[in-house]
C-alpha cells in the first residue's frame, strides 16, 4: 500500500491519538452512533468493515453479532496492526482477515451479507463517492445485503458547521484527506439503486446512522 495514493488520505500518523482525540471533542457518542444497528446484522453472516480504525467497533461486532467471517479492510497499516493487537489483548473470538489495503483490494468473488462504513464515507469527495467508492462495494455486497453507514451528515447549524470545517481542516493536514466539505453521502447510496431501510440521528442530527439495503 506504502506509496499509493489513497483518496482517503493516510492515517498513520494520526492512528495513536484518533481515539482520544475522538474521546475528546465528542465522548463515547461517535461508538454510541455505530452500535445503533449492530442489532440487525444477522447470525453467521460475512461481513466486510472498511476503513474501522484501531478496532473498537471490531471487537463489538465480534462479540454481539456472531459472523462467520470478517475482512477488515483497512489502508492504514497503523490501525491495522492496532486493530489486530486489540483482539489479540481482549481475546476475542472470530475469523477475521486483517487486510492492508482499499476497495480496490475487493474482487465480486467474495461477496458479503453485511458492509459497514464507520466515518469513512466522509473522507471522500461526493464525485469519488459516486463513480468509485459506492459501485465498488455496491458490487460485492449480496442483493438484499446490508450497509451499515454512521457519519457526520451536512448541517445548517452553525456550531455543527464550525466543528466539521475544523475537523476536515485537521483531516486536511495530518492525514492528507482532500476534500474542502462533507459530500451528501445520503443522496449518493440513494442513486446508487440502494434503499434505506433505517435512520437514526445522533449528536443532534450532526451524524446518522443507516441502514441501507441492496
Ligand atoms: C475517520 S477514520 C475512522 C476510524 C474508525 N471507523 C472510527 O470511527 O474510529 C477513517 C478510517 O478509514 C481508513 N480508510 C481511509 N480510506 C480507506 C479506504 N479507501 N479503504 C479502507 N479504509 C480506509 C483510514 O485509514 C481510517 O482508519
Amino acid at each position: 500500500m506504502g506509496a499509493k495514493q489513497n483518496a482517503g488520505g493516510n492515517f498513520n500518523a494520526v492512528a495513536p491519538i484518533y481515539d482520544f482525540l475522538a474521546f475528546l471533542v465528542f465522548g463515547r457518542k461517535l461508538q454510541q452512533a455505530q452500535l445503533t444497528w449492530l442489532n440487525r446484522i444477522p447470525t453467521g453472516a460475512t461481513v466486510l468493515l472498511v476503513g474501522g480504525g484501531t478496532g473498537w467497533l471490531l471487537q463489538q461486532l465480534l462479540t454481539r453479532c456472531q459472523p462467520k467471517r470478517v475482512v477488515y479492510l483497512e489502508t492504514s497499516s497503523q490501525m491495522l496492526a492496532r486493530a489486530s493487537q486489540r483482539l489479540l489483548r481482549q481475546s476475542v473470538i472470530g475469523t477475521v482477515e486483517f487486510r492492508l489495503g482499499d476497495e480496490t483490494s475487493l474482487t465480486d468473488q467474495e461477496p458479503f451479507d453485511v458492509v459497514l462504513t464507520p466515518f469513512v464515507l466522509d473522507l471522500f469527495p461526493e464525485s469519488f463517492l459516486q463513480k468509485s467508492f459506492v459501485p465498488r462495494l455496491y458490487s460485492v455486497l449480496k442483493p438484499g445485503g446490508l450497509w451499515l453507514v454512521t457519519d457526520f451528515v451536512p448541517t445548517t447549524i452553525g456550531w455543527q458547521r464550525a466543528l466539521l470545517w475544523t475537523m476536515i481542516r485537521f483531516f486536511r493536514l495530518t492525514a492528507g484527506i482532500k476534500i474542502q466539505q462533507l459530500a451528501n453521502w445520503q443522496q449518493v447510496l440513494a442513486t446508487a439503486s440502494l434503499t434505506v431501510r433505517e435512520q437514526r440521528s445522533h449528536l443532534k442530527g450532526m451524524v446518522a446512522a443507516d441502514v441501507w439495503v441492496r
